[in-house]
């Protein structure tokens, strides 16, 4: 069995230990939740602080043009161009996640109706187990476009739905309980092979793993600003549509920043051509530049292997994890894990469950974690899950091996029955 010393010596041979300064983390937490809200980028606070006081406060409306504000929504789209394996041009921000899946599941759905309107293709198909804002999107936009969303309740189930009445496979490549990655590029072949687009939401694979949207000739894709892109609470999403759909698709929310010529201020809507299409409105000046800071925080480190890096540095620390838990919490507590085993089918979170007669208390087990300084979450489920998030650009070894000794000390003292830990909070 290893000891603290040799996670120890992990830090010390890591490579991308320095990345690690390009964050304010207060001293004394472990943070493992970086795949729900990332942690600050240290340059946030000034760069925000210059977008207020200096292009706002002085530059005024000049700024638009001057600090270049009207760009921001295809400048960071760039840049996370880079991250998900797409091309210039063809990511914006803009919006919320479930907004931008309304959008691209709309323009997918009417892709559909144009091409066969008398077809059987009336039916949109997803995973019971993907996160619910997909599901209520697309619970509606089937209310709306006459189609049926059917759910399944495995990726397994996959090639039996693949057939001529399904038109939409809507999938999170990475699943936010469980951290399974789905074959992105393998799912979507089998999908076009039966004729079916398919729409990825990327929120937990971002910044989290290596995303080849090109190579995978995905249709569709969202994903979140907050997570592993370290945008800030409420951060901006982004939206890619492959440039074979791009121009062809029309998006419902045709607001005037997405017009062809907004400054033009005519009565009619002409989209913008492309992915400029997809901005609705204004866009949020100040989160953005919180974003573009959270985004360069994984550019930084292009120089050191990118994502393919990050990726073996979260693997190792998730597979030190694993390994962690069956030495020290399997047999004691029967703590079992709730995540792939495979490390090519996890993503960046590892998840826990308890052993079945403490499934109750799961949630305050988290907190009487949290109270010690280490900081995963609660997903409410069956069964319920202590989920923890490994982010490579700022979590070290030793620290994974801090946080299962914390979580030893708090099964051991039976911490979690302690009254203060069973309050729920709104947001757990
Ligand atoms: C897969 C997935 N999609 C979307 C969202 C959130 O969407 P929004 O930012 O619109 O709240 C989450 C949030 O955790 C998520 O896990």
């Amino acid at each position: 069995m290893k000891t603290r010393q040799d996670f120890e010596a992990l830090d010390t041979a890591d490579k991308l230990r320095a990345l690690k300064k390009q964050f304010v983390l207060p001293p004394g937490v472990i943070y493992l939740d970086g795949n729900s809200l990332g942690a600050m980028p240290a340059a946030t606070a000034e760069r925000t602080r210059q977008v207020v006081e200096d292009e706002w406060g002085v530059g005024l409306i000049r700024s638009w043009n001057d600090a270049n504000w009207i760009d921001l929504p295809a400048r960071i789209g760039d840049k996370i161009a880079r991250l998900v394996g797409a091309g210039k041009g063809e990511v914006i921000v803009a919006d919320s996640t479930s907004l931008n899946l309304y959008k691209v599941m709309s323009a997918a759905l009417e892709q559909v109706k144009a091409q066969s309107p008398d077809s059987q293709r009336r039916l949109i198909v997803s995973e019971r187990e993907n996160f619910p804002t997909d599901l209520y999107i697309a619970q509606s936009l089937a209310q709306q476009h006459g189609f049926t969303l059917k759910l399944i309740d495995s990726s397994d189930e996959l090639p039996a739905v693949l057939d001529e009445q399904l038109a939409v496979l809507m999938l999170t490549q990475v699943n936010y309980r469980s951290g399974r990655v789905l074959d992105m590029q393998a799912i979507t072949a089998q999908a076009h092979a039966a004729g079916v687009l398919v729409v990825w939401d990327l929120s937990h694979s971002a910044g989290a793993i290596p995303v080849d949207l090109l190579a995978a000739n995905a249709d569709f894709a969202v994903g979140c600003g907050y997570k592993y892109l370290n945008g800030g609470p409420g951060a901006p999403a982004f939206v890619w549509v492959n440039p074979r759909h791009a121009d062809k698709c029309s998006q419902p929310l045709s607001g005037w920043l997405g017009h062809s010529a907004p400054f033009a201020f005519t009565t009619d809507y002409q989209p913008a051509p492309g992915i400029k299409r997809y901005i609705c409105g204004t866009p949020s000046v100040i989160s953005m530049a919180a974003l573009e800071c959270g985004v360069d925080t994984l550019l930084a480190a292009e120089p050191l292997g990118g994502m393919a890096a990050l990726r073996q540095k979260s693997l190792d620390l998730t597979n030190a994890f694993i390994t962690l838990v069956d030495e020290r919490l399997a047999a004691e507590f029967g703590v079992r894990v709730a995540s792939p085993r495979d490390p090519a089918l996890r993503g960046s979170q590892v998840s826990l469950a308890l052993a079945e007669e403490m499934d109750g208390d799961a949630y305050a087990a988290v907190q009487a974690l949290i109270a010690r300084g280490v900081i995963g979450d609660y997903r409410a489920g069956k069964p319920n899950l202590l989920r923890f998030g490994f982010t490579p650009l700022y979590l070290g070894f030793a620290e994974v091996w801090d946080a299962v000794e914390h979580l030893v000390q708090v099964l051991r003292g039976k911490e979690y029955l302690q009254p203060r830990f069973q309050k729920q909070g709104a947001v757990t």
